[in-house]
């Protein structure tokens, strides 16, 4: 199996299950235009966290890595009228993209974005009172990735949902030896989940248009 598989059976999902949207399309490609990194949720990927937030009938939803809004947007997609979604982005380019894209999607009533580094942001989250989030999308810097399971935790309930993106890494996430920071935090994780008596947890590797890598899924325990 090559890259060249993957993408044309992403294309083909995409041709048959993810109409393409005018809101959508245009965040993609004034993020092209903007020239944030391609580091976004495949259209497909994009689709199934919006499924996985109508599974859990989510009403509020926090994102930690906005990028240019397009998991943001899929995600609030999910919610009913007077839902939420707090999203946080640490850098103010991206977050202007986003904001625009978001504005466009039509979602600026319910999606909150919050400019800042995560980690200094998040306490502001949690005195807001918007907690329990009935859904929380990981997907910002790798090195904090256990930091922010925490996070999730704390702004949890049972059943709350926390998924974990880039959780395989081209199968890095096996080797001990890696010293990149974005994999020792990525393995930081799974051994902080692997320790967390409040979560039960899987994760799936993926491949597609984005290459191999996978997902955390993370269950709050009742
Ligand atoms: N969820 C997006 C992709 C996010 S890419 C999507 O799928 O469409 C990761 C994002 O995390 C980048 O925009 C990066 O600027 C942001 N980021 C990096 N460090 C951060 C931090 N400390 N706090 C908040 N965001 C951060
Ligand atoms: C990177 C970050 C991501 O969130 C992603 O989905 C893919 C790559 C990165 O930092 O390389
Ligand atoms: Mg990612």
């Amino acid at each position: 199996m090559s890259q060249e598989t993957w993408t044309a059976v992403d294309e083909y999902i995409v041709g048959k299950l993810v109409p393409t949207d005018e809101a959508l399309e245009a965040a993609l490609s004034a993020s092209v235009e903007a020239e944030l990194p391609a580091i976004n949720v495949t259209r497909n990927q994009g689709k199934l966290l919006h499924l996985l937030a109508r599974v859990q009938q989510a009403r509020s939803v926090l994102e930690i890595g906005t990028l240019g809004g397009y998991s943001t947007i899929w995600l609030a997609r999910a919610l009913p009228a007077g839902g939420r979604l707090v999203t946080l982005e640490a850098d103010p380019h991206h977050a202007g993209v986003a904001r625009s894209n978001i504005e466009r999607a039509g979602l600026s009533g319910l999606v909150e974005l919050r400019e800042g580094p995560a980690l200094e942001t998040l306490p502001g989250v949690e005195s807001a009172g918007y907690a329990p989030f009935d859904l929380v999308f990981i997907d910002a810097d790798k090195p904090n990735n256990a930091n922010y399971l925490q996070w999730a935790l704390k702004l949890s309930r049972p059943g709350t949902l926390i998924i974990v993106d880039n959780a395989v890494r081209r199968g890095s996430v096996v080797d001990e030896q890696e010293t990149d920071p974005r994999v020792r935090g990525t393995r930081a994780l799974y051994d902080a989940l692997a320790a967390e008596p409040r979560l039960s947890a899987t994760a799936m590797q993926t491949v597609g248009s984005k290459g191999y890598d996978g997902f955390v899924l993370a269950v709050v325990n009742q």
